[in-house]
């Protein structure tokens, strides 16, 4: 198999000091899970990248190799954008807030050092690859019902990102059955990791929901989306022992999305 046509896109967005916390204007759950989510994106997505250099000692497939160093470098590029964002958000919460998501934090950095020093490598591809599937998975469910009441610069930063996500979707897959193989443990190690990694967004999400409550945010429509966290119809394929994610055809829409960033940064 040929290597996959992953482009570095190494936007670095302007994000203005006076940026909204309600990413989603009028719904306090719904912008909470999506700043949540970002909280994990600086720990996360550093833990990806420690894993695939690891696993490019462990191959010589060409293609993969290339495959695993655009991965990298996407994810890096995709991490630090999510850091600066989360930094002004914090400023911009009460001081307890801020202290309480310094302490999530620091507990989410340190399970992945853990994870780095402790598991083998193939457990640690297989949680790369359950984090990675879930998201393809929600990445097409959000281009395919996007929520229009998303303000514009989150909008963008996860515009970027998730098509950037379906676009890389095949490699954490490729290097886990490449290098080790095997459905249960991928199976059975990526479903911890989805409930470690959404047990984190979950507890983010609602320290960032108690802040804004307290700054006078209210949910006046109720009748929005939230912030896409839930488990979206696309996410229950990647459970069969079938599923490659190589062999899903990205849509015109996302297609679209990627020339729109490979613009951005021409
Ligand atoms: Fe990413
Ligand atoms: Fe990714």
């Amino acid at each position: 198999m040929a290597a996959a046509d992953i482009r570095v896109r190494p936007v670095k967005f302007e994000f203005p000091e006076d940026i909204d916390v309600m990413a989603v204007p009028g719904n306090v759950g719904g912008s909470a899970s999506m700043v949540g989510f970002s909280f994990t994106m600086p720990y996360l997505e550093p833990y990806l990248i420690r894993s695939m250099t690891i696993a490019k000692g462990h191959t010589k497939d060409p293609d993969l190799l290339s495959d695993m160093r655009a991965f990298s470098k996407q994810e890096g590029h995709h991490f630090r954008n999510h850091k600066r964002m989360n930094e002004l958000v914090k400023a911009k919460l009460p001081d307890w807030c801020a202290h309480e998501l310094s302490k999530a934090e620091q507990a989410l950095n340190d399970d992945y050092q853990k994870f780095t020093k402790n598991k083998s490598l193939k457990w640690n591809l297989a949680y790369a690859e359950g984090f990675e599937a879930m998201t393809f998975a929600m990445a097409q469910n959000s281009f395919e019902n996007p929520n229009d009441n998303t303000e514009q610069r989150w909008k963008d930063l996860y515009e970027w990102h998730l098509a950037e996500e379906i676009e890389h979707r095949n490699v954490a897959y490729d290097a886990y059955d490449k290098i080790y193989g095997g459905y249960f443990y991928r199976l059975f190690v990526g479903l911890w990791a989805q409930y470690h990694f959404l047990g984190f967004v979950a507890r983010f999400a609602k320290i960032i929901a108690r802040g804004l409550k307290e700054q006078g945010h209210e949910t006046i429509l109720t009748d929005q989306k939230g912030g896409g966290m839930s488990l979206p119809r696309q996410y229950w394929r990647t459970l069969s022992p079938w599923y490659n994610p190589s062999k899903i055809v990205i849509s015109g829409e996302v297609q679209d999305m990627l020339t729109k960033w490979d613009m951005a940064v021409n």
